[in-house]
């Protein structure tokens, strides 16, 4: 945490996303919520309220607020061990760093999550249009590839919420996803 962008408060695209499509997508009663990269756990408190505190956990490098919530892990190790990574995801939001810094650790968040999703379950991710400025993996096909039907946030930019959100944030739908495991 370097530097004031390093904070991610209300304005922030995870808790726009949260508030305005994940809290009225039907989530399967199976698995957890989880949210890699939980920063000061605006999202993952939304997201333990909505949900319950029992199916939410957060994954970081810092917990600053000593969220019960929050597992401190680096991320780049998610999956190596067997045991503490295995476990059933209704939903995922990648957010880890940024994609321009690490874009290794997305990917390795991305196949993590797509093993760990259950049927009707959905990872929030950055799509093709985004990855492609900072790696040649092409995140799209791995989604369908393992069965995975993608949803572009870009459908809802007609949305009065969407529309505020496009032209005053750094943000944009047109760079993020929903991927739905078949
Ligand atoms: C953009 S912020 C996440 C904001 C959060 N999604 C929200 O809704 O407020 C990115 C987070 O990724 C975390 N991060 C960076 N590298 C990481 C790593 N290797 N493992 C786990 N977390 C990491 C940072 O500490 C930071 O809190």
């Amino acid at each position: 945490m370097k530097n004031i962008s390093d904070f991610c408060g209300y304005d922030y695209k995870s808790l726009i996303y949260f508030e305005n499509i994940i809290k009225k997508l039907k989530i399967p009663k199976i698995g957890k919520i989880v949210q890699l990269g939980s920063n000061f756990c605006v999202t993952l408190e939304r997201m333990c309220n909505f949900y319950g505190h029992k199916r939410c956990i957060g994954y970081d490098l810092i917990n600053p607020l000593n969220h019960p919530n929050v597992v401190i892990k680096d991320c780049s190790k998610l999956g190596k061990d067997k045991k503490m990574d295995n476990f059933m995801i209704a939903y995922c939001d990648i957010d880890l760093s940024s994609l321009h810094i690490s874009p290794k650790l997305r990917i390795n968040a991305v196949k993590w999550a797509a093993k760990q999703v259950v049927k009707n379950g959905y990872i929030l991710t950055n799509n093709s249009w985004a990855f492609k400025k900072h790696s040649s993996f092409d995140v799209e096909k791995f989604f369908i590839d393992n069965k995975f039907k993608i949803i572009q946030l870009d459908k809802y930019k007609n949305q009065k919420w969407a529309k505020i959100f496009n032209k005053k944030s750094p943000w944009n739908t047109k760079s993020a996803m929903l991927c739905k495991k078949l």
